[in-house]
C-alpha cells in the first residue's frame, strides 16, 4: 500500500469535511479496515478540565464508536486550541506554534498501529498555520492523497475550481471532489450542473454527492448513508456519464 491515508480538505469551513471523514472512517470500518481519524489541528476546542475537547475529533470518534487511548487520541490532534479562528492567530495567541514534524510525527505512529488514516484539515487549502505556511504546507509533509469537499451551490465553481489550482500548484495528489449539501432545499439546475462543471473544467473525479440529512445524529447518518452506497450507487452518486466513480474506487485508486 503506498497510501496509509487521505487528507480531506474543503473549499472554506463549515462544508461538510467531517461529516465526509466519518462517512469515509465507518464505511472503510464495516469493510473491515482498520481506519482512524486524526484532525492535526483544531481551534474552537472545548475546555474540560484541564483538557481541550477537540470537536471534530469528538464527533466523528462518536459516530464510530472509538474510545482511542490517551496518547492516541493526542496523536489524533497533537494541536489543540481555544478560540474559534485561525490556526495562525490561535497558535500565536497561546504562544504555541505549529511544528509539521510534530503533526507528521503523530501521523506514522498512528499508520504504524492502523491500517488507514483520514486527516482532516482546518478551514481551506490557504488557511494560515503561520506567517509564512498554510494548510497546503502541511498536506505537503503528509504526502497524503487529498479530497475536496465543495458546496453544491451558487459559488462553489469559484471556490472549487481555485482549491484544485492550488492543490495542482502545490504538487499534491488529488483523489477528487465531494459534494455536500448542508442546507435544506431543492436541488435546482444550478447545483445538477455544478456537478458536471466541476468535474469537466477542474479535470477532476466528483466522487459523489452527499445530500442534506435532517437528523440530530448528523455524523453517525451521513456515516451510514455513504457507507450504504457501495451495494446502491444512485442514491448518493448520481450519474455523472464517465466521470462518475464511486468513493470507494477513488479511494482505491488513492491507495494503489
Ligand atoms: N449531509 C448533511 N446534511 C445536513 N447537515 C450536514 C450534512 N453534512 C454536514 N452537515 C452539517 O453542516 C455543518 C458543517 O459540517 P462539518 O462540521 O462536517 O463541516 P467542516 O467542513 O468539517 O467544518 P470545519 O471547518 O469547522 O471543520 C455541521 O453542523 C454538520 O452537522
Ligand atoms: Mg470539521
Amino acid at each position: 500500500m503506498k497510501h496509509k491515508g487521505l487528507f480531506v480538505t474543503g473549499t472554506d469551513t463549515d462544508v461538510g469535511k467531517t461529516a465526509v471523514a466519518t462517512a469515509l472512517l465507518l464505511s472503510l470500518r464495516q469493510r473491515g479496515l482498520d481506519a482512524v481519524p486524526m484532525k492535526p489541528i483544531q481551534t474552537g476546542c472545548l475546555k474540560h478540565g484541564d483538557d481541550l475537547i477537540a470537536p471534530d475529533l469528538d464527533q466523528c470518534l462518536r459516530a464510530l464508536r472509538l474510545t482511542p487511548a490517551v496518547e492516541e487520541a493526542e496523536w489524533m490532534c497533537p494541536y489543540r486550541y481555544l478560540p474559534a479562528c485561525s490556526p495562525h492567530l490561535a497558535a500565536r495567541l497561546a504562544r504555541r506554534p505549529i511544528q509539521l514534524r510534530r503533526i507528521t510525527a503523530a501521523f506514522r505512529r498512528l499508520a504504524a498501529r492502523h491500517d488507514f488514516v483520514v486527516a482532516e484539515g482546518a478551514g481551506g487549502v490557504l488557511v494560515p498555520l503561520d506567517e509564512r505556511r498554510t494548510m497546503l504546507d502541511l498536506m505537503r509533509a503528509l504526502a497524503l492523497p487529498v479530497l475536496v469537499v465543495a458546496r453544491p451551490n451558487l459559488g462553489t465553481l469559484n471556490h472549487t475550481l481555485l482549491t484544485l489550482a492550488a492543490l495542482r500548484a502545490a504538487g499534491l495528489k488529488i483523489a477528487g471532489v465531494v459534494v455536500v449539501s448542508t442546507k435544506r432545499g431543492r436541488r435546482g439546475r444550478i447545483e445538477r450542473d455544478n456537478l458536471a462543471s466541476i468535474a469537466r473544467l477542474g479535470r477532476v473525479q466528483v466522487l459523489g454527492r452527499l445530500p442534506y440529512i435532517a437528523t440530530t445524529k448528523i455524523f453517525r447518518a451521513t456515516a451510514l448513508h455513504f457507507s450504504k452506497d457501495w451495494k446502491l450507487p444512485t442514491a448518493v452518486f448520481p450519474k455523472l456519464g464517465k466521470n462518475r466513480v464511486t468513493l470507494f474506487q477513488a479511494l482505491e485508486n488513492a491507495r494503489a
